[in-house]
């Protein structure tokens, strides 16, 4: 068995899919692993850590993966790549399955086998794999410290005998995994913070972790799994409209709002942004979602001025803080490896509950139904 490790080459990715640490979780099994040269560079981990740890760099992994047998990589490889993977080949990583079509359609094709990270379920048995999990504690954290850096105000109170400086006022809307994190960090940083959920369950969370739940006068959107539901426009604009002073009255906004499968909410519009306190900061962790973030004129990768208040928007937040990412995202994908291996040789039990809903191919097949109905779409294997 080989395990090839790229280095990313999309834009804006700074992680890298498996860490020193747990080479040996791969190379204890008997296989091979390969590294391509700079793979670890931008997460902090060099190439002679790998080496060390007992992988083998393999320069030739760049334009050629046809003698690896799983290939672990954070990001789906390039098109061109999985045309040349072997067949029969296992991939590991991030697989946006219903947005990439023509790339499920050559892994379809070559006969790999293909996993995606976030297809994986979140059951208490899948905890240690959930890299949507690993990677949103780190987005929320991130949120949070750029939340802070922007702000020049204190976040604490400070009691001097200058006289007292007042906490600064932080609302969170979303209160999942990032926005929980989210809320922890800026109440540890000492700020008064405020946050809102639709889901029923999160105002006891948000309380847990020591901020003020509003409660506004609008019916709970719990969906399956425990997930939001997608809002009425009607709703929306209600939603909109209770939360417009609250947004006025706080000194930062971070908004972490997501409804699996559906387009970001549209939480904040630039007019109440525009309502905020000169100096004001917003932080839209989903401004990179593809038709735009929880806040109207955020911009992914920039920081923009709507009325007085700095806007920042997100872009592949977990890479920005590469190395924690990495080291967790690691850890999610060799745990899923290891269920996927029995007997020493990769073997995936079909049956299996986690195996099943994270396959997106095999055996010349699209096993994601969600991806076989957008190929199946006309134009959908070349959209
Ligand atoms: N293994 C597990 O069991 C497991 C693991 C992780 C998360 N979860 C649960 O899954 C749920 C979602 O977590 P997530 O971080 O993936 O969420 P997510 O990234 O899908 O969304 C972030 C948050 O945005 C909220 N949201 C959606 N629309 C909104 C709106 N219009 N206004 C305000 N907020 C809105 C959602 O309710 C969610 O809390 C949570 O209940 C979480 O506890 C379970």
């Amino acid at each position: 068995m080989r395990v090839a490790v790229v280095r990313e080459t999309r834009e804006h990715e700074t992680r890298v899919a498996l860490t020193p640490e747990l080479v040996g979780r791969l190379t204890g099994l008997g296989w091979e692993v390969a590294v391509e040269p700079g793979a670890g560079e931008r997460a902090l981990r060099p190439d002679e850590e790998y080496a060390a740890a007992g992988a083998v760099l393999d320069p030739g992994l760049a334009h050629d993966l046809s003698g690896a047998d799983l290939v672990l990589s954070v990001q789906p490889l390039a098109r061109e790549r999985v045309r040349r993977l072997r067949r029969g080949a296992t991939t590991v990583s991030f697989l946006p399955a219903t947005q990439e079509p023509a790339l499920v359609a050559d892994l379809r094709d070559v006969g790999a086998t293909s996993f995606a990270m976030e297809l994986v379920p979140r059951i208490s048995r899948a905890q240690s794999m959930d890299a949507l999990s690993s990677q949103s504690l780190v987005a929320g954290y991130r949120c949070a410290v750029v939340c802070a850096g922007l702000l020049r105000r204190f976040l604490p109170l400070n009691m001097t005998a200058a006289g007292t400086v007042p906490p600064a006022e932080v609302m969170v809307l979303g209160a999942g995994v990032a926005g929980l994190q989210a809320i922890a960090t800026t109440r540890r940083l000492g700020a008064v913070v405020r946050a809102y959920d639709v889901r029923a369950a999160a105002a006891e969370e948000i309380r847990s972790v020591g901020a003020h739940a509003i409660e506004l006068e609008l019916p709970t959107l719990e969906g399956a799994g425990g997930y939001a539901r997608e809002m009425s426009q009607e709703r929306a604009e209600r939603q909109r409209e209770l939360l417009t002073p609250y947004v006025a009255a706080a000194d930062a906004l971070i908004t972490t709002a997501a409804v699996p499968g559906r387009a970001a909410p549209l939480l904040v519009t630039a007019a109440m942004v525009e309502q905020m306190r000169p100096g004001s900061v917003v932080v839209d962790l989903a401004a990179d979602a593809p038709t735009g973030g929880n806040v109207e004129g955020s911009v992914p990768g920039e920081v923009v001025r709507i009325g007085g208040a700095q806007v920042w928007g997100g872009r592949n937040v977990p890479a920005q803080m590469p190395e924690p990412a990495s080291r967790l995202y690691a850890a999610n994908v060799t745990d899923l490896v290891a269920l996927l291996t029995r007997d020493g040789a990769l073997d995936p039990d079909w049956e299996d509950e986690i195996v099943a809903s994270s396959c997106v191919t095999h055996d010349g097949e699209v096993r994601h139904e969600p991806a076989r109905l957008v190929l199946e779409e006309p134009g959908g294997e070349t959209a």
